[in-house]
């Protein structure tokens, strides 16, 4: 997943919801008055629920999930967007798709394309270290022979507006601690010019994560454009803090960054796959996960099996026969990791109208728990009695939020309303965007349940006699 810079309406809305986040199952069941025919509709499917998940936790599509992803981050390596690797694995699930009989087609857009190029960091003085890094996307490169400045380090944006000039000249450490990912993601999307503000000549980042083995986490970064471009990338937790230790012992650090980035621009495709509608074809429902991902990883966790897992979603139905009412469509999104570039190029190139209802995975598919969702109440209450089909699971949890999926977040913030998997995912943000983001994390078993919900959800929401309501 990837933070999106929202704007300060956004971030106010979301506050407010954080407020009126709530369990739905403990606290709201009592509110939902579901029309009896929308209720008979939604419980008729539990016949239909049973086949899927039987046929994926213990029939013909037992481990297909993890057994395709496998055959995918091994094949292909990185899918970075701009990578050959990429196009070639786009081919492949197109490729894949038809050959289930499924309607599959990439759509093309413009993306930026930054390439990372050979980069290093190390403490100079007061003893020599390599420190452990990886350049932020977008970052512009240091001079050939790299930066050597002093380091100051800072443990907020607060801090550093506070010591304002001492920062001008030097390399400037964040040693931010790790709150939530949306609350510490700041520190890795912005840093740069913040401390450019200050006359700052570079940044280091503590990886924005709350367990490290000195290991570095990548990300994107953004420059507003007021102030002057610094190369800007992360370091490990342990580096960070050890730097702080010494700062505030009062060493003087002396610190050696190097990096040889460039930006181009790319063109790259989202890869889409429809299961058509029997009686409203036009009428869509999506499930999606990005099928891009870093550049130092083969992104099994974020975000090839969530990509893989809604591709074989369409794939199981196709082959159980189920077509709903109106047509699921899956998307493997490209562009995520810098900035949502392919689902700003979908919402500009799609009627809106047509789209009932959006479904994104990217935090993981750890243990399924239920679904987080974001649109009106009854529309909730419409998702509680669908997940109560589903105990067989123990997905059958419903809460509301304000921040679902990466790339729907952009249709969501039109008025679509979206959910995404609910999951234990607590350790989710160890490996995210690491080279340690392997298919290791991955379980089949699991992958097989949170298959089956995905599946199902999908199905029914196409197939009910109601479209999800919209503001
Ligand atoms: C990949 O998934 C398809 C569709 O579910 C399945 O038929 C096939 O057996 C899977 N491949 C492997 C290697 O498991
Ligand atoms: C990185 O440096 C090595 C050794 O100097 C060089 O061979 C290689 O081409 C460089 N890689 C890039 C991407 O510039
Ligand atoms: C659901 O949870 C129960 C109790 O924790 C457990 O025994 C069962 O195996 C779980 N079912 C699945 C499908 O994970
Ligand atoms: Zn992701």
């Amino acid at each position: 997943m990837q933070q999106q810079a929202f704007p300060r309406y956004v971030l106010l809305l979301s506050l407010f919801v954080a407020f009126a986040n709530c369990d739905l199952r403990n606290n709201e069941i009592d509110r939902c008055h579901l029309d009896d025919s929308v209720r008979r509709a939604i419980r008729s499917h539990k016949d239909v629920v049973d086949r899927i998940v039987s046929a994926t936790i213990d029939g013909p599509f037992k481990g297909s999930t993890y057994n395709n992803l496998s055959l995918l981050v091994d094949k292909f390596g990185s899918r970075y967007t701009g990578s050959q690797n990429l196009n070639d694995a786009i081919d492949y699930m197109i490729d894949l798709g038809r050959k289930q009989n499924l309607e599959s087609y990439g759509e093309e857009f413009l993306a930026p394309y930054w390439i990372r190029g050979n980069e290093s960091a190390s403490l100079i003085k007061p003893v020599r270290l390599d420190l452990p890094m990886l350049g932020l996307g977008s970052s512009v490169s240091t001079p050939t022979e790299g930066i050597v400045a002093e380091a100051i380090v800072v443990s907020s944006f607060e801090e550093l507006d506070a010591i304002g000039p001492l920062a001008k000249g030097k390399i400037v450490v964040f040693n931010q601690d790790f709150v939530s990912y949306p609350a510490t993601a700041k520190y890795r999307s912005s840093s740069a010019d913040h401390a450019s503000a200050h006359g700052a000549v570079a940044t280091l980042i503590r990886s924005i994560t709350p367990f490290s083995m000195r290991t570095p986490h990548t990300g994107s970064q953004f420059y507003s454009g007021k102030y002057k471009k610094i190369p800007t990338a992360s370091i490990t937790v342990e580096d960070a803090k050890m730097l702080d230790r010494r700062y505030k012992r009062g060493e003087k650090l002396i610190i050696h960054v190097k990096m040889e980035s460039k930006s181009l621009t790319t063109t790259t495709r989202n890869t889409l796959m429809n299961l058509k509608g029997h009686t409203y074809p036009e009428k869509l429902v999506m499930i999606s996960g990005h099928l891009d991902c870093w550049d130092v990883t083969v992104g099994a966790m974020d975000d090839g099996a969530a990509a893989v897992m809604s591709w074989n979603a369409l794939a199981i139905l196709n082959a159980l026969n189920l077509r709903p009412k109106r047509t699921l469509r899956a998307v493997l999104w490209s562009g995520e990791e810098q900035g949502l570039i392919g689902a700003r190029a979908y919402a500009n190139s799609h009627r809106e109208d047509d789209l009932t209802f959006v479904m994104e995975s990217d935090e993981g598919t750890f243990e399924p728990i239920g679904l987080e969702y974001k649109g009106p109440d009854t529309g909730a209450c419409i998702l509680q009695e669908i997940l109560s089909l589903f105990e067989e699971l123990n997905a059958t949890k419903l809460v509301r939020s304000n921040d679902v999926g990466s790339d729907i977040a952009v249709l969501t913030s039109r008025g679509i309303p979206g959910a995404s998997l609910y999951n234990k995912n607590e350790r989710y943000f160890w490996y995210h965007h690491t080279n340690a983001d392997t298919l290791d994390i991955e379980d089949p078993d699991v992958l097989d349940k949170n298959t089956a919900l995905w599946a199902s959800v999908g199905y029914i929401i196409a197939n009910l006699n109601v479209d999800m309501p919209k503001k």
